[in-house]
C-alpha cells in the first residue's frame, strides 16, 4: 500500500511523520496509524473518534522568518501542531526558540511568512486585520508576563474594556465581574489604578480581563514569570481549574516543569521544530 501524506501525519499532535526516524504504528478499529511516540499513540486509544476529527487549532507547514537588515533568521521553521477543544496544551523549550512567536501564531497575534492556520477547519490567513481582531477578541483571552494594563483605568474599567471592543454579547455581566474581583480577593480593590496593585494583584486583573469575553481559548506566555512562586502557583490554579472544570482550551508557555506534566499536550521547540513525544523532554527544557 502506497502511505497518502496523510496517512504520515500524526492524528494527535500533527506532526508531519515524514523525516522521522522513528514512527509507531497502531492497528485501532482496522485502520493503521502512525505515531510520532508512544505517547501520542496512547493518547490517541483513549478517544479515537475525538483524534479522527477537527482540531480546534491546526497548524500546517508553518514558518515565521524575520529578516534585520542582512540578517535572516528562521524562528520556526515547518511546524504542524494540532491543539484539541478543551485540551490543556504546554510550549517549552530553550530561551529564543520561538515560543512566543508560535504562541503569536496560535492567537493571531502575527501572520506566519508562509503555512495555514485553521481554526475549527476554517482557514484563517485569509481573513482581514479586523476580521482576525474580531475573532481573536471573541475566542481568546490572553495573559502575558506583562500584565498590560492600562496605567490611566482603574481595575474594574481594564477588565470592563475588552467587553467594549468585541461588542459581544456573550461577555461577563457587571456583577459577575464584580463577584469575580471578590473571588480573587480583589473586592475592595476595583477602583485602584494598577500603579496603587502589587504586582500578583494586577496580575490577577489581567487575567480577569481575559477572562471577561468568556473566551473558549486561553492563551498564557508565562503568565506567571514575574511572580513570587506562591501567587505564580495561585494564578495557574485557577487558569487550570478553568481548564478542567469549564472546559477551556488552555495553551501556555512556561518553564515549569510541574505546570509541563499536569498537560495533556507538550509541545517542545527546538531548532525551529517540535520534537516527538510529550513528557519525556520537560525535564530537559525547563529550569
Ligand atoms: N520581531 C522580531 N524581529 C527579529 N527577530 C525576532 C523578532 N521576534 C523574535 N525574534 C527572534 O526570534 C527568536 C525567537 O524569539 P521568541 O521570543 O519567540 O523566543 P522564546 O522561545 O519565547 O524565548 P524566551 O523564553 O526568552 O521568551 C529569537 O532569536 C528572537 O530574537
Ligand atoms: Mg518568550
Amino acid at each position: 500500500m502506497v502511505e497518502t501524506p496523510q496517512e504520515r501525519r500524526d492524528p494527535v499532535c500533527g506532526m508531519d511523520l515524514t523525516d522521522l526516524p522513528k514512527v509507531f504504528e497502531e492497528h485501532v478499529a482496522k485502520k493503521n496509524f502512525f505515531f510520532c511516540s508512544k505517547t501520542c499513540a496512547a493518547r490517541f486509544k483513549t478517544d479515537p473518534e475525538k483524534f479522527q476529527g477537527e482540531p480546534m487549532i491546526h497548524l500546517h507547514d508553518v514558518w515565521k522568518v524575520f529578516h534585520d537588515g542582512d540578517v535572516t533568521t528562521e524562528v520556526l521553521r515547518g511546524i504542524n501542531i494540532h491543539i484539541w477543544p478543551g485540551d490543556f496544551t504546554v510550549i517549552i523549550g530553550a530561551s529564543g526558540s520561538g515560543k512566543s512567536t508560535l504562541l503569536n501564531m496560535i492567537g493571531f497575534l502575527d501572520r506566519p511568512t508562509k503555512g495555514l492556520i485553521r481554526l475549527e477547519g476554517k482557514d484563517v490567513s485569509a481573513l482581514s486585520e479586523d476580521e482576525r481582531a474580531l475573532l481573536r477578541s471573541k475566542k481568546f483571552g490572553f495573559v502575558f508576563q506583562q500584565y498590560n494594563l492600562i496605567p490611566w483605568l482603574t481595575a474594574y474599567d481594564n477588565v470592563l474594556l475588552p467587553l467594549i471592543f468585541s461588542m459581544t454579547k456573550n461577555g461577563m455581566k457587571r456583577e459577575r465581574i464584580v463577584k469575580h474581583f471578590g473571588d480573587i480577593g480583589l473586592g475592595k480593590r476595583m477602583d485602584h489604578r494598577p500603579t496603587e496593585l502589587s504586582g500578583g494583584e494586577q496580575q490577577r486583573v489581567a487575567l480577569l480581563r481575559a477572562l471577561a469575553n468568556n473566551p473558549e481559548i486561553l492563551i498564557g506566555d508565562e503568565p506567571t514569570g514575574n511572580l513570587d512562586s506562591v501567587t505564580g502557583d495561585k494564578i495557574l490554579d485557577m487558569l487550570i481549574k478553568l481548564n478542567r472544570e469549564e472546559g477551556r482550551t488552555l495553551i501556555i508557555v512556561t518553564h515549569d516543569a510541574d505546570i509541563a506534566k499536569r498537560a495533556d499536550q507538550v509541545i517542545t521547540l527546538k531548532d525551529g521544530k517540535t520534537i516527538p513525544g510529550y513528557l519525556e523532554h520537560v525535564e530537559t527544557y525547563t529550569e
